[in-house]
């Protein structure tokens, strides 16, 4: 019988995942299906439940469900228990494992696609919600001289640094103290583009040669790309790459096949 995998959230019908999936398991040969599921926003258990007792293999998770689905997995990958978040289920007999690879997406993009090297540079990561906390622990795996987090809500970016401390070197703060700073990677963790804002940056934190990333992606620039743009960032990247490496991952941890990822980024680009 052909492997069921699916995407899970509310909302889904906008999701690239099916896409995405069904292009790797063609270039692969692997024989599987993968589609998207809507659960109601109280319906995330049983959903799972559903589709584990109808033979699926395994699942993406989407907002708002990441952390239901951390809770509900019987075993975690480290990266996914510090980040209190699983974007990727997999189902095998009674056991559910979560990981989350949206931080191994991140770096994957950042290191493979941009040719960018993170050892030794300094990082600036904005944000501290959910979003930022799944990338914190890869991106400190690279070696990074200094992990910043700046947060409008400082509150909460001491926390997460205090939490990650033993695996780097790791500063936190609102916007205003970075004034003065300069750093070779920004990226952009907060939600602040879906809303079509930009957090207060001082202006001289992009150095020369620096990369402005922004996890989300659209049309045209997000505001937080074109500000790089106007402030001295040599190169911008919205978060596309690591849509796609974060599937991947997920593809690999399901079925041990690592895709090709340029062609489908491509594909994406072009649609
Ligand atoms: P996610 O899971 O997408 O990270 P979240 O946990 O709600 O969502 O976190 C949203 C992040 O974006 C937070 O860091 C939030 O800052 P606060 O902690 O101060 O709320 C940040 N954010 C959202 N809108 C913003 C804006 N207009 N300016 C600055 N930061 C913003």
């Amino acid at each position: 019988m052909t492997d069921q995998y699916a995407v899970i959230g509310n909302p889904i019908a906008h999701s690239k995942s099916p896409l995405i999936h069904a292009e790797f398991a063609r270039q692969t040969g692997q024989d599987l299906v993968y589609s998207a599921m809507l659960a109601p926003l109280d319906g995330f258990e049983l959903a799972i439940r559903a589709f584990q007792s109808d033979g699926g293999k395994g699942l993406n998770v989407t907002v708002p469900f990441k952390q239901d689905a951390w809770r509900l997995a019987t075993r975690r990958t480290q990266r996914a228990e510090l980040a209190q978040a699983v974007n990727t289920l997999k189902f095998d007999g009674a056991e559910v494992l979560g990981d989350n690879t949206d931080g191994a997406g991140l770096v994957r993009d950042v290191l493979s696609n941009l040719g960018f090297v993170i050892r030794g540079k300094r990082i600036l990561l904005m944000g501290a919600g959910g979003a930022a906390r799944g990338v914190i622990l890869p991106l400190l795996g690279e070696s990074p001289s200094l992990l910043a987090i700046a947060n409008r809500t400082p509150a909460r970016a001491h926390e997460l640094a205090q939490q990650f401390a033993e695996h780097g070197d790791i500063s936190s703060g609102d916007y205003a103290s970075l004034a003065g700073c300069h750093f070779d990677l920004v990226i952009n963790a907060t939600s602040s583009s879906l809303s079509n804002k930009l957090p207060p940056l001082p202006e001289g934190v992009f150095s020369t040669g620096c990369l402005a990333y922004d996890m989300m992606y659209g049309k045209g620039l997000t505001p937080f790309l074109q500000f790089a743009q106007t402030n001295g960032a040599a190169r911008l990247a919205d978060g596309l790459g690591m849509l796609v490496e974060q599937a991947a991952e997920s593809f690999f941890l399901w079925r041990g096949v690592r895709p090709d990822t340029l062609p489908v980024m491509a594909m994406l680009k072009n649609s």
